[in-house]
C-alpha cells in the first residue's frame, strides 16, 4: 500500500464515489445524448420550416448548458477528487495506462464546453447553417468524450488477456489498444449511446412541461410526441445490449450474476439479479410511462411528469450502477487489482514479507489493536465500514476470537471452493499481522471499539 486510507464514516469511501457518479452520469449522458438531439430537432426546424419551434429549443439549450456546463463539469472534477482519494492505487493504475486517452478527453471535454456555450449564445446572430455547425461540433466532441471515457471504464470490467500478460512488467503502455478496445467495450458503447439518447428525449419532455404560454400549446405537444420517439428505440434495442454484455463479460462475472451471494439467504434470486431486474422493471416503466404520458395524451404532460421519469431513469441508472460495482468484485480491475488495492501478483510478498511493513503509512512499531485496525483499514475498508453501510458490527454477528480466527483462515486460505472468494479478495499477512486483525475484529464484533479510537491509541 503505497498511500493512506481514507476514512469515510457511515457510508464508507466507495459510496462517495458512487454518489457523486450517479449524480454525474445523469448529466453527462444528456451532454451526450442532448447534444446530438438539439442539433438534430434544429435541422428539422429548418427543413420543415418548424419556426415555432425556435422559443422552444432555445430555452431548451439554456437548460443544457446550464446543467452540462455547472453540473456536469463540476461532479466530472468531483469523481477525479473521489477516486483519487478512495481509490489512488486503481486510479494511479489507469493514469499510467490511459495517460493520453485522458488528455485527448479533455481536448475534446474543452472543445464541447466552448461549443455548448457558442451554442446557446450565438442563437439568432450567426447563420443558420453556421450555428447548426456548432450544434454539430457539440455532438461530435461531446460523443466522442464517450468513446474514449468508455474504454477505460470497460478495461475495469475486462481488461483483455494481452494487457493481463504485460501487467506489472512496466510495458502496460505497450497494450495501449489492446485494453482500450477491451472484450466489452463495443457493447458497453452500445448501452451507454442507447442510455444517452434515451436521457435526451426525458430532458427535453421536462423543457417541454415547463413551456407554459397558451399560443405555444401545439408546438409543445407536438414536439413531446416527437421527444418521446426518441426512447423507443431504446426500449427495443436495450434487451440487444443487455445481451451482448452478458456474453462478452468475465466468465467469474457471469457466475456472481447467477450465483447467490452465501450471506443472502436462500432465496432465488441473488443480489446482482435483483438489482438488474430492477434497471430492466424501472427501464421499462420508463418506457410505457412515456408512452402514454407522452406518445398518447402529450397534452397533458407536464414538468411534474417529466421529472418523475427521470427519477424513474435515475433509479435505473444507480441500480446498473450497483449491479456493475457488485459483478466486479472482489477487484477493482479485474484479474489484476482487488478491491482493496492489492495486486493479485502480490499476494505471496505480502503473505512472506508482512503486508504493514509494505504500507508506506503505518508507523514501524505498532501495539496489536492499532496493527489490527491498521489491516482493516487496508484490506476490509474498500468494503465494509465498522459500524456503517456493510458494516462489521452487523456482519460479525457477535462471533467470538475462535469463529473469528477460523473466517480470517478461510480468507487468507482462499481456497477455489471458498465461499468468500466471489467477493473477497484473499486476506493477506503474516501470521502476526492476521492475528492482530483477529484482535481488533474481536473488539468490533463485540461493538468495544469506537472509530480510530485504537489509532489513537497508538499515538
Ligand atoms: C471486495 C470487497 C470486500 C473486501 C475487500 C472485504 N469484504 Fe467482507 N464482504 C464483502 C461482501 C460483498 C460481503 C457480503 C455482505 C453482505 O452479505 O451483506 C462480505 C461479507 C463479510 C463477512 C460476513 C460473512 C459471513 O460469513 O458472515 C465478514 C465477516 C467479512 N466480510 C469480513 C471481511 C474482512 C475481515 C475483510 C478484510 C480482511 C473483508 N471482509 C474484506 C466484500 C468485501
Amino acid at each position: 500500500m503505497n498511500y493512506p486510507v481514507w476514512d469515510v464514516p457511515g457510508v464508507g469511501g466507495p459510496w462517495v464515489i458512487g454518489i457523486i457518479s450517479i449524480f454525474h452520469v445523469l448529466i453527462a449522458w444528456f451532454a451526450v445524448g442532448g447534444g446530438i438531439y438539439l442539433p438534430y430537432a434544429e435541422r428539422k426546424l429548418y427543413r420543415e420550416g418548424r419556426e415555432e419551434w425556435l422559443p422552444v429549443l432555445k430555452k431548451h439549450s439554456r437548460m443544457f448548458l446550464v446543467l452540462t456546463g455547472v453540473f456536469g463539469a463540476v461532479s466530472g472534477v468531483g469523481i477525479w477528487f473521489a477516486i483519487g482519494l478512495v481509490q489512488p492505487e486503481a486510479t494511479s493504475t489507469l493514469i499510467h495506462n490511459f495517460v493520453f486517452g485522458w488528455a485527448i478527453e479533455w481536448v475534446f471535454f474543452v472543445i464541447e464546453l466552448a461549443a455548448a456555450a457558442v451554442y446557446y449564445y450565438t442563437w439568432d446572430r450567426i447563420p443558420r447553417e453556421l450555428h447548426l455547425k456548432v450544434g454539430w461540433l457539440y455532438a461530435i466532441s461531446s460523443f466522442l468524450t464517450l468513446v474514449i471515457i468508455n474504454g477505460i471504464l470497460s478495461f475495469m470490467m475486462t481488461p483483455g488477456q494481452a494487457w493481463l500478460n504485460v501487467a506489472g512488467t512496466g510495458t502496460e503502455a505497450s497494450q495501449f489498444w489492446a485494453a482500450f478496445f477491451n472484450p466489452t467495450y463495443f457493447p458497453s458503447l452500445f448501452m451507454r449511446t442507447l442510455a444517452c439518447l434515451s436521457l435526451a428525449g426525458i430532458y427535453a419532455l421536462i423543457t417541454y412541461g415547463r413551456v407554459t404560454d397558451e399560443s405555444l400549446q401545439a408546438t409543445r405537444t407536438e414536439m413531446v410526441r416527437w421527444s418521446a420517439k426518441w426512447l423507443i428505440p431504446m426500449a427495443l434495442l436495450l434487451p440487444v445490449g443487455l445481451g451482448w454484455m452478458y456474453v462478452t463479460m468475465e466468465p467469474e462475472s457471469r457466475e456472481i450474476m447467477s450465483l447467490g451471494f452465501s450471506t443472502i439467504g436462500s432465496g432465488l434470486f441473488t443480489q446482482v439479479t435483483r438489482i438488474s431486474m430492477m434497471t430492466v422493471l424501472t427501464t421499462v416503466t420508463v418506457a410505457g410511462a412515456v408512452y402514454f404520458f407522452a406518445f398518447l395524451f402529450p397534452r397533458d404532460l407536464t414538468a411534474g411528469h417529466a421529472f418523475a421519469l427521470l427519477g424513474l431513469a435515475a433509479i435505473a441508472t444507480s441500480s446498473t450502477e450497483y449491479a456493475r460495482e457488485t459483478i466486479r468484485k472482489p477487484y477493482v480491475i479485474q484479474e489484476h487489482m482487488y478491491s482493496n488495492s492489492i495486486r493479485m501478483n502480490e499476494v505471496e510478498k505480502y503473505n512472506t514479507e508482512g503486508y504493514l511493513v509494505n504500507s508506506k503509512w503505518n508507523p514501524p512499531q505498532m501495539e496489536p489493536v492499532a496493527k489490527g485496525e491498521a489491516m482493516f483499514r487496508g484490506q476490509c475498508m474498500s468494503c465494509h465500514t465498522r459500524s456503517g453501510y456493510r458494516s462489521m458490527e452487523r456482519l460479525l454477528q457477535k462471533r467470538d476470537r475462535k469463529a473469528i480466527d477460523q473466517l480470517l483462515q478461510t480468507l487468507h486460505d482462499f481456497e477455489p471452493d471458498s465461499p468468500y472468494r466471489k467477493y473477497m479478495p484473499p486476506l493477506v499477512g503474516t501470521q502476526d499481522e492476521r492475528d492482530s486483525l483477529a484482535v481488533y475484529l474481536e473488539k468490533l464484533s463485540l461493538g468495544k471499539t469506537e472509530p480510530a479510537l485504537a489509532l489513537n491509541a497508538a499515538r
